[in-house]
């Protein structure tokens, strides 16, 4: 099989992105226990294209926003277990490393707007955030720098607010359940302590809700049947000529 996926790699050119830059430096790797020399300067996603693999799963945006690549890997003589993103992390000498295309979780499902914005409901759905033991292994993982542990102990006080502006850039990798003692996915509380918040703590934008009013009683009708005709150069024209916001 890596045979294949090798001459298959030679058949086909790997796609290399434009920005980066593949020097001469080759380094030996260990993809899923397959050893394969890769040029240094490829980050691992690039890397097991280079070496042949063909990313279904595991694979997004590519740019470090979309979580879909967690990666755990292993460097040589090091017994610790590191964690990253295969699109955001380089390949180095002797690094043996396993893609995680998906997390297991059970995602609850809910009507946010009949929630209350309490602990009580979080633990409801996720009564396993009781059992963080603080230990901390969710912040060191996380590759967005995010202080996991504090937005899972700002949910489990009740603090909504804080807990969803501590989770907000959260890319929903899972990588910090992997690590997790108590076994809980972090990044679904968090993503239901944004919602409740949005839902039921946040200020209502006064000027979103008259726009989405005068859209709703008819009052761009016009203007959007008379884009819908015109052509795509026409389009990005009138784009190139909108009125930009000052800086
Ligand atoms: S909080 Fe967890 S799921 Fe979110 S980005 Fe960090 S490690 Fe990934
Ligand atoms: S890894 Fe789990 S138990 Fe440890 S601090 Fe994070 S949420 Fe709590
Ligand atoms: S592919 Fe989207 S974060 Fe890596």
């Amino acid at each position: 099989m890596a045979d294949d996926k090798v001459l298959q790699a030679i058949d086909e050119p790997p796609v290399i992105d434009s920005e980066i830059c593949v020097t001469d430096e080759m380094v030996e790797v260990y993809i899923m226990g397959k050893p394969y020399t890769v040029p240094a300067s490829l980050t691992i996603m690039k890397a097991m294209e280079y070496a042949g693999y063909k990313l279904v799963r595991g694979v997004g945006c590519r740019e470090g926003f979309c979580g879909a690549c967690g990666t755990v890997f292993r460097r040589r003589g090091d017994y610790k277990l590191y964690s990253g993103l295969a699109c955001q992390t380089l390949v180095e000498e002797g690094m043996y490393l396993t893609q995680i295309p998906s997390f297991p979780a059970e995602k609850a499902v809910y009507d946010i707007r009949e929630l209350e914005p309490t602990a009580n409901t979080i633990l409801s759905y996720y009564p396993e955030l009781a059992r963080c033991v603080s230990c901390n292994s969710c912040t060191k993982v996380c590759p967005q720098e995010i202080d996991v542990m504090d937005y899972v102990n700002e949910a489990l006080r009740g603090d909504i607010e804080r807990a969803a502006h501590t989770s907000f850039d959260c890319i929903m990798c899972g990588l910090c359940a992997v690590r997790c003692h108590a076994e809980m996915p972090q990044y679904l509380i968090g993503i239901l302590a944004r919602r409740l918040y949005a839902a039921h703590i946040a200020a209502r934008a006064q000027d979103l809700e008259s726009r989405v009013q005068q859209i709703l009683d008819g009052e761009f009708d016009k203007e959007l049947a008379d884009i819908k005709e015109l052509s795509v150069e026409e389009l990005k024209d009138l784009y190139r000529k909108r009125d930009i916001e000052p800086t």
